[in-house]
């Protein structure tokens, strides 16, 4: 299986690439979740990765190219994968086709999550994750089993620097001067597709494995 979840800053898409991933036994690959972990282990990447996150642009395209090159040249990358936050404009979604050409294994799905602004800033100001194992959860829809700490790794939960609203909207901007070059870039390729990320997790979940089921990317 390999497919890519697209949408807005806080629709989704880390969520339920997590679960997915986990249910179809195939890599998850977050960009965003592998520059926060450069920027945690102090890394040149992470440095420079850092001075454009914390503004809510975009790292430059042939860095994360070139950290994806490398991502998915690793073994696991080989039974598939779920891709969320990449690509994230049409250089990176060329780039992309090239590197799976070269891997013989085609996108067969990007999903677009689609979610109203109001209910992206409720998402996100809620949101926690833990610095440790990087799960994410929210205070209101997800809370952990004790308030503040990972039910996976015992971490205290922390907010991700770029959660500011003058950053969040930032980024909300940036996707948006991308998203139409996207869902025109696959839609050629006849492969996008939009849900509605509204909805329980759970119920988000069932949607996208039921489409995924009916395009036969996904066999359970
Ligand atoms: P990235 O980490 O990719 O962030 P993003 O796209 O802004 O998306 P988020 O992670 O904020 O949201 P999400 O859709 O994953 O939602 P989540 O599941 O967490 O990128 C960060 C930065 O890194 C970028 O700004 C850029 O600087 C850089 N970067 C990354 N990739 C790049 C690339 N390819 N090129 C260049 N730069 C790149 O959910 C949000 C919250 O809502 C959570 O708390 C969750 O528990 C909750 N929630 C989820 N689903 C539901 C639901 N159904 N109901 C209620 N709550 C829900
Ligand atoms: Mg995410």
């Amino acid at each position: 299986m390999q497919i890519i979840l697209l949408g807005k800053p806080g629709a989704g898409k880390g969520t339920q690439a997590e679960r997915l991933a986990q249910e179809a036994q195939v890599a998850h690959i977050a960009t965003g979740d592998m520059f926060r972990a450069a920027v945690r282990d102090g890394t040149e990447l992470g440095k420079l990765a850092q001075s454009y996150m914390e503004r809510g642009a975009l790292v430059p395209d042939d860095v994360t190219i070139g950290l994806m090159r490398e991502r998915l040249a690793q073994e696991d990358a080989g039974k598939g994968f779920v891709l969320d936050g990449f690509p994230r404009n049409e250089p990176q979604a060329q780039a992309l086709q090239g590197l799976l050409q070269e891997l013989g294994r085609p996108i067969q799905a990007a999903v677009e999550l689609e979610v109203p602004d109001e209910e992206i800033l409720r998402r996100i100001t809620g949101r926690r994750v833990c610095p440790q194992c990087g799960a994410t959860y929210h205070v209101e829809f997800q809370p952990p089993k004790v308030p503040g700490i990972c039910d996976r790794c015992g971490h205290e939960l922390t907010q991700r620097e770029d959660e500011k609203e003058e950053t969040v909207r930032k980024r909300l901007e940036v996707y948006r001067q991308h998203a139409t070059e996207l869902a025109r870039f696959y839609e050629a390729r006849g492969v996008y597709h939009r849900l509605s990320g509204l909805g329980s997790e759970e119920e988000v979940l069932v949607r996208i494995r039921h489409l995924l089921q009916t395009l036969g990317v996904w066999a359970q």
